[in-house]
């Protein structure tokens, strides 16, 4: 078998466990990554690129005979980043600028979806707050004000009230996400349980992977702002075999032939925000790359090689792709800086992550973490740590994640106890 070396870019929690998962590929030679994350040090080799300099990219890859770019986050691939690579000859796991649009733009998913008759709910979308104000007081409440563009997970307002719907229209038209807000998405609110669905594409080959859900608000019980996500696990008891299928036939397939047939295929993991409502599974948005903290569940559970999967995806190789799971169910929580996800302070002192890593069943992953001067793992993001259990059962892993949470010392952090509360209850 041929080695390869691969290129990962990003730096989070997400990015960790990707790392980690590649270490355990017979076929990895070398890692590179472009962050400071000292998680990741212990896999990859860091090198100071700026994934924003396109050609230093390339030239970083063509001087390391770089195999395999695995691009984390999704502003560098609806940056183009994954396009300039393939010009270059570089194979890369990561959508086409063209391609992440069904995460850049909600209103090309929506029109998508009426194309290729995709379940997803009613919308309007709108350039002018007029228009914007009167559909609303047309349709009325429940309804969700979406910014188009990427809002850092900012831009949804879901609105009980018309007050609160058009303080959002206002807010997105007077500026508040910049450019994401200048157009704005208004769509029916989906009553029902949320769960993410993911599978793999080589343009043509799709893959189901699995499933996963997320705690997106952040304090227990669901209550308090969202945020980036502050637990997950996988996979997600609610999304049944039959409608794994169900999402695989309705959404995700259709997708996938219309963005070929549309000469723009898509090439990396799916990521669908599903809504499971009385009428069947709709959905809700979707995502070009794998989700944090999703991708922390669900690599730990991959029997497969995660490298020959990505290649796989990368190189249009799917068609026979197999993929095996570990009969395992994970689950982690979120360490965060207090504060988040408003201001946070940086620098504050994290100890014993190595006593919760010597934890059997428990894996620490690093989101915002580094070294300071004196070598000591500092707080340096809202996000900080990821605490995975995994167990025979999702009880177990819930238990594991919270005893490598416990053995922490870190006075200045946060978390919530509550994740998995959903499935468990
Ligand atoms: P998004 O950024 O599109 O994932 O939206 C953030 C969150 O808003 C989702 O995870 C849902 O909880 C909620 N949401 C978005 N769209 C809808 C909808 N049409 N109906 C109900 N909730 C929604
Ligand atoms: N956890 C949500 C996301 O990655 O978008």
């Amino acid at each position: 078998m041929d080695k390869i070396s691969v290129l990962l870019i990003g730096g989070g929690g997400r990015e960790h466990a990707m790392a980690h998962a590649l270490s355990r590929s017979p076929m990895l030679a070398t890692l590179y990554n472009n962050s400071a994350n000292p998680g990741i040090a212990e896999y990859a080799h860091a090198v100071a690129l700026n994934e924003k300099h396109h050609a230093d990219v390339v030239a970083f890859c063509a001087a390391h005979d770089i195999g395999l770019v695995i691009i984390g986050p999704e502003a560098p691939l609806v940056d183009g980043l994954a396009d300039s690579l393939r010009t270059a000859g570089v194979p890369v796991f990561g959508p086409s600028q063209a391609a992440a649009q069904l995460e850049g733009s909600k209103a090309f998913t929506k029109a998508l979806c009426d194309e290729a008759g995709i379940p997803t709910a009613a919308y309007g979308r709108f350039a002018d707050k007029t228009a914007a104000l009167a559909y609303v007081a047309h349709h009325g409440t429940p309804i969700v004000v979406k910014a188009n563009g990427l809002a850092a997970g900012k831009g949804v307002t879901v609105a009980m009230d018309v007050a609160q719907a058009n303080a959002a229209i206002e807010d997105c038209f007077a500026g508040a996400f910049g450019a994401a807000g200048a157009e704005v998405v208004i769509e029916a609110f989906l009553d029902g349980e949320e769960a993410s669905f993911f599978a793999l594409c080589d343009g043509e080959n799709v893959v189901a992977l699995t499933s996963a859900q997320d705690h997106k608000r952040a304090f227990d019980g669901d209550q308090g702002p969202n945020t980036g996500g502050m637990g997950a696990y996988s996979p997600a008891p609610c999304l049944t075999p039959a409608l794994q299928m169900e999402t695989m036939e309705r959404i995700i397939l259709p997708t996938v032939r219309t963005m070929q047939a549309r000469g723009t295929p898509y090439v990396g993991v799916l990521y669908a925000g599903l809504m499971l409502t009385q009428t069947g599974v709709q959905l809700i948005e979707y995502n070009c790359r794998f989700g944090d903290p999703e991708t922390q569940v669900i690599l730990p559970r991959l029997k497969s090689d995660f490298l020959e999967l990505a290649l796989q995806t990368a190189s249009g190789g799917l068609k026979n792709a197999a993929v095996q799971w570990h009969d395992t169910h994970t689950l982690c929580v979120v360490y965060a800086a207090q504060g988040y996800p408003g201001t946070v302070k940086k620098g504050t002192v994290i100890q014993d992550v190595d006593v919760a890593n010597s934890f059997e069943n428990c894996k620490i992953y690093h989101a915002g973490t580094v070294l300071n001067d004196a070598e000591q793992l500092v707080a340096n993001g809202g996000r900080v740590l990821c605490s995975v259990g995994s167990g025979a059962s999702l009880a177990r892993a819930q238990y594991a994640a919270y005893t490598g949470i416990a053995a922490i010392n870190w006075p200045e952090g946060f978390y919530r106890s509550d994740i998995g509360w959903r499935a468990l209850t």
